[in-house]
C-alpha cells in the first residue's frame, strides 16, 4: 500500500487536507485536478468547454493507470470515484480515504466557485441530488471513512495518520 488518495464530494476538503497530510506525514502531496490542468495547460472548465465531461473523466482514468509508482497523497476530483476501474486502481493501490462533509458545509465552500464547472451548471437542489447519489460510490470507494463535521483539522488529520498507521501496520 503506497499511496493515500483522498476522495469524496466538493469542497468536502480534500486539497485542505491532502496539503497538511502532506507535512504531517512527510509524504509529497499531488492535487489531482492541478496536475491534469498543469499537463493539459487548460484550467478545469476550459477542458468541460471545449471537450466535454467524458473526456474530463477520460483524463482522470488515464492519471490514475499511469501516475508515477511512489508513496505519495493525492487528493481526487469529486467525481473519481464514480469510476468502477478509478475505484478499482485506487484501492489496488494504496489506501483511500472518503472525507464525508455535510452538504450544507460543503455548499457554503463551493456555492461561487467559477472554477467548477458542475457547480456553475446546477441549482443548490441539483447539487444535492449529486450528492446524494454519489455518496454510495465514496463510500466503495473508501477503505475508511473519515466524518469531518464538528472536527477540526487537526482532529481529521490525527484520525488519519492513525488509520494509516493501523492498516499499514497490519499488512
Ligand atoms: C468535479 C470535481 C472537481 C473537478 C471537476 C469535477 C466533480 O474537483 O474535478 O470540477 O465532478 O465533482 P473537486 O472535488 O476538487 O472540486
Amino acid at each position: 500500500m503506497q499511496k493515500i488518495y483522498l476522495v469524496g464530494f466538493m469542497g468536502c476538503g480534500k486539497s485542505l487536507i491532502g496539503r497538511r497530510l502532506s507535512y504531517f506525514l512527510k509524504m509529497p502531496y499531488y492535487d489531482m485536478d492541478q496536475e491534469i490542468v498543469r499537463r493539459q495547460g487548460m484550467s478545469i472548465p476550459e477542458i468541460f468547454e471545449r471537450y466535454g465531461e467524458a473526456h474530463f473523466r477520460k483524463i482522470e482514468t488515464d492519471f490514475l493507470r499511469e501516475f508515477r509508482d511512489e508513496a505519495c497523497i493525492i487528493s481526487t476530483g469529486g467525481g473519481v470515484a464514480m469510476n468502477a476501474e478509478n475505484r478499482k486502481i485506487m484501492r489496488q493501490t494504496g489506501l483511500v480515504f472518503f472525507l464525508d462533509a455535510a452538504f450544507e458545509d460543503i455548499y457554503k465552500r463551493i456555492r461561487n466557485d467559477k472554477n467548477r464547472p458542475i457547480v456553475q451548471s446546477s441549482t443548490k437542489e441539483q447539487l444535492y441530488e449529486l450528492y446524494q447519489y454519489r455518496r454510495p460510490f465514496y463510500r466503495q470507494a473508501g477503505h475508511i471513512r473519515v466524518l469531518t463535521e464538528n472536527r477540526s483539522v487537526r482532529q481529521i488529520l490525527d484520525y488519519i495518520a492513525f488509520q494509516v498507521r493501523r492498516l499499514k501496520g497490519g499488512q
